[in-house]
């Protein structure tokens, strides 16, 4: 028997993957919520026949995927994709998110950048009326990562934030590191005032590869909820 909130993520999940069409090629996200997705799609390709072709957005979804029978193609394979459907830790009334939260944000935002439709699924607990209570997670280059966190904590001194705490994520004993062997900052900011300012300032920042604000690239956000009903803003 699911807990509550794994119910509302699986009738999140459950929804947006009957969006899906045979022919279309598609985005998968990265996340618990998003993996409830992958294998909802893979048991319509089973039952249904379903036609796609999956682009993942870490080794971890490629990996379930193909568990669950789902055709892989590379990003630059498919080219173009007609919808991704990913997860996210927060989203606000204009759609904007925060992601990253699993370490797979940079992937993610190409991805759900190449794509037509960017179909977020969650349980309520994500809606926020500001963004920022989680902590944003940014990726940078392991060169030079503490001259890249100083310039990151002079920036925000000037920002609209409420915390300016900056962490570095660890796995272990061991900084964590991305699929590209990158590493992720974690800036606690309680509350970002002006999310699409601080989105273009931190990706002016030298080995800041890419930051988990997602401004202007969701186009639905499918809310589930215990019960299994389900809500749709756009
Ligand atoms: C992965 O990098 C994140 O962007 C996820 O989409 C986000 O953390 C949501 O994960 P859950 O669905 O597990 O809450």
């Amino acid at each position: 028997e699911l807990s509550p909130i794994e119910k509302a993520k699986f009738a999140a999940a459950k929804r947006a993957s009957d969006m899906v069409e045979s022919g279309m090629k598609v985005g998968l996200g990265t996340g618990s919520t998003a993996a409830w997705m992958v294998r909802c799609l893979g048991e319509r390709v089973r039952r249904e026949g379903l036609k796609i072709r999956g682009v993942p957005t870490s080794t971890r979804t490629a990996e379930l995927a193909r568990e669950v029978g789902i055709e892989v193609i590379a990003l630059d394979e498919a080219g173009w994709l007609d919808l991704t459907i990913d997860g996210a830790d927060e989203f606000d009334a204009e759609l904007n998110l925060i992601k990253g939260g699993g370490g797979a944000l940079l992937q993610e935002k190409i991805v759900a950048t190449a794509s037509d439709r960017m179909v977020v699924i969650a349980d309520p607990a994500k809606e926020v009326a500001h963004l920022g209570a989680f902590p944003l997670p940014i990726e940078v280059i392991p060169f030079g990562w503490k001259t890249t966190r100083n310039l990151v904590e002079e920036m925000l001194e000037g920002m609209d934030v409420l915390g300016r705490e900056v962490g570095l994520r660890m796995s272990g004993e061991a900084p964590y590191r991305t699929d590209e062997g990158n590493h992720i900052l974690d800036l606690h900011l309680m509350r970002i005032g002006n999310p699409r300012q601080l989105a273009l300032v931190l990706n002016q920042i030298p080995g800041v590869v890419e930051n988990g604000l997602f401004i202007d690239i969701c186009d639905t956000v499918v809310i589930g909820h215990g019960d299994g009903r389900v809500e749709l803003r756009d």
